[in-house]
């Protein structure tokens, strides 16, 4: 990595603003239901705790769009850091206010002030100067770790680096590392497996991986407008009809770059899109009208499986069906438990697939679960991410 480190620069006894992705799901009574992002901050913490440090947290979760609203509040995510930490994590009740002003001068070596959710304010967002300043003025470093959040060119983000040095923590710097010997230098055969809804997401990564992969598994309902683009029905599943041209395209990119895809041959339908729903799997040149597609079926399972059992790389990113309910989940876990047994450099994209193999309790099986969705899918499609090109360089 070419960006300075939090080992790069003199931090002792600093006061040290650092950006987190906090951004924890949570449960209708503010539990947090994972702490995966808050245990992956720890690392950078307990270091500027080590160099007697005055830390000022942030982080957004969710999306209150400008708005102070208490479920949107960082207070749940205080209480779990404080219990990991087993140290006292003060929490202010605004982000530039008076609470958080007189909080941060008043911080002392060693202690860890959290600011509000950053998107209470529109400013955060729109990456206004005037917020950013106010942000950088309570510290005298920008130590940036938010990996997840490393795609938007927000205040807390991006432009508080242009008032105080910036440099990473320890977990941007992890991911960058393995995403990026993953994509730039992979041990062979290096395969991705690709799922999710759309090819819209989607189509800038498989553009991007088809330069780099020997193999490319698509799954999800993105494959629905594969198999449209091959002229065949896909009843009600998902479909984006007007890029049925990016997924002709990709197949030829295919072609020529000399890439295996492999498009499921067979997929596990529903009539309605409800958990109980009757079901059955067809292949995939036969599906009814008033069906749609959920999974992939059995026999692609085979497939993949087998092709994956050569693998020396596997990046996975995206669901390879509609997970969230049991009977159309098998794909994705039965991919989930070869990726755990292969003794391949295995790595998952955030958001949906990372879940998904937690879910399955197979998340310490793989070489690497990425805490960011759309972040680490930037990445892999080639694209500089704000929250990285702000830091100092080495
Ligand atoms: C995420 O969950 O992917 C990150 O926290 C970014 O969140 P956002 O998509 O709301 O910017």
């Amino acid at each position: 990595m070419n960006k300075k480190t939090v080992k790069d620069i003199d931090l002792k006894g600093k006061k040290v603003f650092v950006r987190c992705d906090f951004n924890v799901p949570m449960n209708e009574k503010q539990e947090i239901t994972d702490n995966t992002r808050i245990i992956a901050a720890i690392p950078t913490i307990k270091y500027l705790l080590e160099q007697n440090c005055k830390l000022i947290l942030a982080s957004h979760l969710g999306r209150p769009k400008g708005e102070v609203k208490p479920e949107f509040s960082l207070k749940p995510v205080a209480k779990e850091l404080s219990r990991i930490l087993d140290k006292e994590v003060i929490i202010a009740n605004d982000v530039i206010g008076d609470d958080a002003k007189s909080k941060a001068e008043n911080l002392k070596e060693g202690e860890i002030l959290l600011l509000e959710n950053v998107r209470y304010h529109k400013e955060e967002t729109d990456n206004n100067p005037e917020f950013a300043k106010k942000l950088a003025d309570m510290a005298e470093i920008f130590v940036n770790d938010a990996f997840g959040a490393a795609h938007r060119a927000h205040a807390s983000t991006a432009g508080i680096a242009d008032y105080i040095p910036a440099v990473s923590g320890f977990l941007i710097e992890k991911e960058l590392t393995v995403l990026g010997d993953a994509i730039n230098n992979p041990e062979r055969p290096f395969m991705a497996i690709l799922g999710g809804a759309k090819v819209s997401d989607k189509i800038g990564v498989i553009d991007s991986l088809l330069d780099k992969v020997d193999t490319l598994m698509i799954g999800g309902g993105m494959a629905y407008t594969f198999f449209k683009a091959q002229g065949y029905n896909v009843g009600n599943s998902i479909c984006e009809v007007d890029k049925v041209d990016l997924a002709m395209q990709a197949m030829e990119k295919a072609k020529e770059k000399g890439v295996k895809l492999l498009l499921p041959v067979d997929t596990k339908i529903g009539k309605e899109f409800k958990p109980d729903t009757e079901s059955k799997t067809v292949d995939w040149t036969e599906i009814p009208d008033e069906w749609e597609g959920f999974d992939i079926g059995q026999k692609t399972i085979e497939i993949f499986k087998e092709e994956l059992k050569k693998a020396k790389t596997v990046i996975w990113n995206g669901p390879l069906g509609l997970f969230e309910f049991d009977q159309f989940a098998i794909g994705t876990n039965e991919i989930a438990k070869v990726l755990s047994e292969l003794s391949a450099t295995t790595i998952i994209g955030g958001g949906d697939s990372g879940a998904a193999v937690e879910k399955a309790g197979l998340a310490d099986k793989m070489t690497h679960i990425s805490t960011g969705g759309g972040a680490s899918l930037e990445f892999l499609e080639g694209k500089k991410l704000p929250g990285i090109e702000c830091l100092q360089d080495k």
